[in-house]
């Protein structure tokens, strides 16, 4: 099968024959159809976000594609299937701190290096092999839309977000970050599950317009200033009501000062949920009051991507209509043009745009 692989961090994905992989127990190959590259999979692949990554590897972070091989233990897949490839793998050895990996992408800790080691290959490739049970059955689709598909995974990010707050129909979120690629697919996701409000800070006017013409009168934007204790009032004037809950989807590029003006609007009893990149290259910590905590009762807590059974209550989502996989933009590269699907990821990233490699 032909792959872009990743020799070293800092040089550039080169095309090649690999062996095809083989299914054993536990596991599946797919034919890839689809696999979105992210806006900083350049920065990834250069070194600079410090990802855990063995290489050379195939990389890349979720795919749509076709079950081409099961393996003995499968009961319910066949070839043929259309699945969404969930990158998030779990080490089966420990079912109460199960070890990481992003296949693909990066790993947590020791463990998440072991497990890489049999599931280090990412989607950037024509097959992959993956764990049965990061194969969620999509039904059928149009080939023609398994880019749009992919967009899929994307909006499950803040999806397991929401699930890790409880959140639910009819309560106000505020989204910290809401005009980046995750962030404002967190406005779409917490829509769909019934937001009776959703506060959209940011600071670019355009993108801030285009959430309230996308979603209506439910979104309430904010044009941040850079003022925490300002801002931090903006933010709650714009609400409808008390802020139930705060969604952190800020990159590593911004400082702990905007997380901490979004976090601290949240109302007593209130749930922040951290996901987003601050502090991951350096800078300052987020530095939240323990009294203000203690007092309000505040839940704090982090959360790294999303549930497994998360998936399928997405792709039911979309499949009923209440998130609109027609609002994203797509652009779609070959496998032998995946160093320039990287650079136009990177300069086109941000709401509702998706590049995407088709092997
Ligand atoms: N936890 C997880 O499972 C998980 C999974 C995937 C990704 N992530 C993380 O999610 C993060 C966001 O990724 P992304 O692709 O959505 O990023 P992105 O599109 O680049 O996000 C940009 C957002 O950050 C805002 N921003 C940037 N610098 C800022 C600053 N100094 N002050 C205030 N706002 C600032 C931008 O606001 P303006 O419009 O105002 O510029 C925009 O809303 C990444 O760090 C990624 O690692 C986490």
């Amino acid at each position: 099968m032909k792959a872009a692989v990743l020799k070293a961090f800092g040089a550039p994905l080169t095309v090649e024959t690999l062996p095809d992989p083989e299914p054993g127990t536990g596991d599946l190959v797919v034919d890839v159809v689809a696999a979105r590259v992210l806006s900083y999979a350049g920065e990834a692949f250069s070194g600079r976000r410090r990802y855990q990554l063995d290489l050379p590897a195939v990389p890349g972070v979720g795919a749509i594609g076709r079950v081409r091989a099961v393996g003995p233990d499968a009961t319910r897949l066949a070839p043929g299937d259309w699945v969404l490839c969930d990158p998030t793998v779990r080490s089966r050895d420990d079912a109460l701190t199960p070890d990481i990996v992003l296949q693909g992408w990066t790993a947590r800790g020791e463990g998440g290096l072991r497990l890489q080691r049999h599931f280090r290959h990412g989607p950037f490739a024509q097959r992959m092999l993956i764990p049965t049970e990061n194969a969620e059955p999509l039904g059928p689709i149009d080939p023609a839309d398994a880019g749009r598909w992919s967009a899929i995974g994307d909006l499950l990010v803040p999806y397991g977000g929401l699930l890790a707050a409880g959140f639910m129909a009819g309560e106000t979120l505020l989204v910290s970050g809401a005009t980046g690629h995750f962030g404002s697919a967190a406005v779409a996701v917490a829509l769909a599950m019934g937001a009776g409000c959703v506060v959209a800070p940011g600071r670019n006017t355009q993108v801030l317009e285009d959430l309230t013409r996308r979603f209506g009168p439910r979104v309430r934007t904010v044009q941040l200033t850079g003022a925490e204790d300002a801002d931090r009032e903006r933010m709650k004037q714009a609400a409808a009501g008390p802020i139930d809950c705060v969604l952190d989807l800020l990159p590593p590029l911004a400082d702990a000062t905007p997380v901490r003006a979004a976090a601290m609007t949240v109302r007593e009893f209130g749930r922040v949920v951290l996901m987003g990149g601050v502090g991951g290259t350096g800078g300052d910590d987020l530095r939240l009051p323990y009294p203000w905590l203690m007092r309000n009762s505040v839940t704090v807590r982090g959360q790294w991507m999303y549930p497994p059974e998360a998936r399928a209550r997405l792709i039911a989502l979309v499949r009923a209509g209440l998130i609109d996989l027609n609002g994203f933009e797509i652009t779609e590269f070959g496998l032998d043009e995946a160093n320039d699907a990287v650079a136009h990821a990177a300069t086109h990233g941000g709401p509702f745009r998706t590049t995407v490699i088709r092997p």
